[in-house]
């Protein structure tokens, strides 16, 4: 069973969709671990319920990112971590990070890559007056929310569409999302061609 590690700052609510859908069967992986950047997030609460060993650090107390990642990197490498999963880590990632895992770590983004990068992503597709958007899972480089794309999925901005109501529908199809695409990345069905950016799903 492939080893899984989450990452995730805030709230959580894919970190559970996974581990929910874990218990129930529908997906054939193994979460091991919870990395956190904030140790009083609400996700650290859902990993201790659910069971999920959780490396909560401060970055503050490290001089750089690199140090922090070098004391992340070597925690995974001690469980045999297989792939990352970005589930709103609000960080941007290294070097130290992504050239072991490239390849081996995928990131979720509200909106239809390359639109409406970073913080905020659905405010931003709703300032724009787009009148469709999504979600996107895509592999990791060291860029902000870049890196090939796995799998999108649009939905239809309504013309009463607040924020919140987007927000919600949003996080459906991202749960439901990402949930599938970790389920075909464990199957062996999905493929980063060697030219590193090109990605083929079986
Ligand atoms: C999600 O919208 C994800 O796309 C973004 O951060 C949010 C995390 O939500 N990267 P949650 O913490 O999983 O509820």
């Amino acid at each position: 069973m492939m080893r899984v590690a989450v990452f995730a700052s805030g709230n959580g609510s894919n970190f559970q969709a996974i581990v929910n859908a874990v218990k129930e069967g529908r997906l054939d992986v193994s979460v091991e671990l919870l990395v956190c950047d904030k140790p009083k997030a609400y996700v650290v609460e859902r990993a201790q319920a659910a069971g999920v060993p959780v490396l909560a650090f401060r970055p503050k107390e490290y001089a750089s990112r690199e140090e922090y990642e070098r004391m992340i990197l070597a925690e995974l490498q001690a469980r045999g971590i297989e792939l990352i999963v970005l589930a709103g880590y609000m960080r941007i990632i290294t070097s130290v990070l992504v050239e072991p895992y490239y390849g081996r770590m995928i990131n979720i983004h509200p909106s239809l890559l390359p639109s409406f990068p970073g913080v905020d992503a659905i405010g931003q597709a709703l300032a724009h007056g787009v009148k469709v958007t999504g979600v996107t899972v895509h592999f990791v480089d060291g860029g902000m929310d870049s890196g090939p794309i796995i799998a999108q999925q649009a939905l239809d901005i309504q013309v009463d569409d607040s924020k919140d109501t987007l927000a919600t529908r949003i996080q459906e199809v991202e749960h439901e999302l990402y949930v599938k695409v970790i389920g075909m990345i464990s199957a062996g069905r999905i493929k980063l061609e060697p030219d590193g950016l090109r990605v083929t799903v079986k």
